[in-house]
C-alpha cells in the first residue's frame, strides 16, 4: 500500500497518469461544496476499461457526492471532470448516459408492478411507426440479454417486485450494458442485500468490467470491495485518503483504513474484557 499522506501529496503525478491506457472518464483535482459546506476536496481519479474501481468510505464520506458528478448531476465546484481525455461539463443525468456513463443508484428507478422487461426498457421503449410498443421484441431481447448474463429469471413478464433485491440489481446492470453504458456506476449495489445475493451482484460486477466497461463500485464493505476491485479509493469527510491498486493494498489494511485505522486498534483495546 502506498502511504496515504504522500499518495495525497503526489496527487498531480497521478493526474498526469504515464498509464498507457486513456481513462474513460476522470476527475481532476475536484472540490465539491454545498454552500459553506465543503464536502469533497481535492479529488483525482482515473476509471479505465475493464477496471473495477471502489470507493469506499464511511457514512457522510461524500461517495454520492462524487459519483453524482461523474453522473451529471452536479458540476465540481472547482477542477474538471473529463472524459476520453478531454474536460466536460454535462447539461444533464440524460447527457451523460448518452455519453455512455450509466449509473444504477442503490434506490433503484423501477416500477413495481411493470414487469421485468417494461422496466428493462422503461424510457427506451422500442416503438413502432406510430409509436406503438412492440411488446415481444422487448420481451424478448430483455430475456435474451438476461440469460446471456446468466442471470436465472424464469419469466420476464412477472412484476419486478417479485425479483430479490440482488436479481433487481443485477436486472439494472444487464439493462445498462445493453444500452451501450462505456461506465458503469453503482451505488451501494450490496448494501441491503444478504451474503448469497450479494456473491451473485458481485459476480456480475466483475462480468461487466471483463466486457470491458469501467465499473465503479461504492460500497461500505471492504470484503465485497476486494473481492472483485482492481483500485481502491477510501474517501475520509470528503479528503482522498487512499488511492492504490490491488497488489498495492491488502483486505487487511483496507479494513484497517475503512475503519479508520489507529481507531479500530484503540477501540480493540478498549473492548478486550
Ligand atoms: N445537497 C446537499 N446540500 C448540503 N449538504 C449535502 C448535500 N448533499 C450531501 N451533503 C453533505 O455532504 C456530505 C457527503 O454526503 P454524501 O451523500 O456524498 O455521503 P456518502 O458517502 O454517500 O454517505 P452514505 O454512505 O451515507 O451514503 C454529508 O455531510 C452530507 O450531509
Ligand atoms: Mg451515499
Amino acid at each position: 500500500m502506498t502511504d496515504s499522506s504522500s499518495n495525497l501529496s503526489s496527487g498531480v503525478i497521478d493526474a498526469e497518469s504515464t498509464d498507457a491506457t486513456t481513462s474513460l472518464i476522470a476527475l481532476r483535482e475536484v472540490d465539491k461544496n454545498y454552500g459553506d459546506v465543503e464536502v469533497l476536496k481535492n479529488i483525482n481519479l482515473d476509471i479505465k476499461p475493464g477496471q473495477v474501481t471502489c470507493v469506499l468510505g464511511d457514512n457522510g464520506a461524500g461517495k454520492s457526492t462524487l459519483i453524482k458528478m461523474l453522473a451529471g448531476r452536479h458540476a465540481p465546484s472547482a477542477g474538471a471532470v473529463v472524459l476520453d481525455g478531454e474536460p466536460v461539463t454535462f447539461a444533464s443525468p440524460k447527457d451523460a448516459l448518452n455519453r455512455g456513463i450509466a449509473t444504477v443508484y442503490q434506490d433503484l428507478a423501477v416500477v413495481d408492478q411493470m414487469s421485468v422487461w417494461r422496466n428493462f426498457f422503461l424510457g427506451q421503449e422500442i416503438t413502432g411507426f406510430l409509436g406503438q410498443l412492440k411488446a415481444d421484441e422487448m420481451r424478448s431481447i430483455a430475456a435474451e440479454e438476461l440469460k446471456k448474463m446468466g442471470v436465472n429469471i424464469k419469466d420476464v413478464d412477472v412484476p419486478i417486485s417479485t425479483l430479490s433485491g440482488g436479481q433487481r440489481q443485477v436486472v439494472a446492470i444487464a439493462r445498462a450494458l445493453h444500452f451501450g453504458a462505456r461506465v458503469l456506476i453503482l451505488d451501494e449495489p450490496t448494501a441491503a442485500l444478504g451474503v448469497k445475493q450479494s456473491g451473485m451482484v458481485l459476480r456480475f460486477v466483475r462480468a461487466a468490467a471483463d466486457r470491458g466497461v469501467g465499473v465503479i463500485l461504492i460500497t461500505h464493505n471492504p470484503h465485497h470491495a476486494y473481492l472483485v476491485g482492481d483500485h481502491f479509493i477510501l474517501l475520509n469527510m470528503g479528503r482522498q485518503v487512499l488511492d492504490a491498486e490491488r497488489d498495492e493494498v491488502t483486505l487487511e489494511q483496507l479494513t484497517l483504513e475503512m475503519a479508520g485505522g489507529g481507531e479500530l486498534d484503540s477501540l480493540n483495546h478498549e473492548l478486550q474484557r
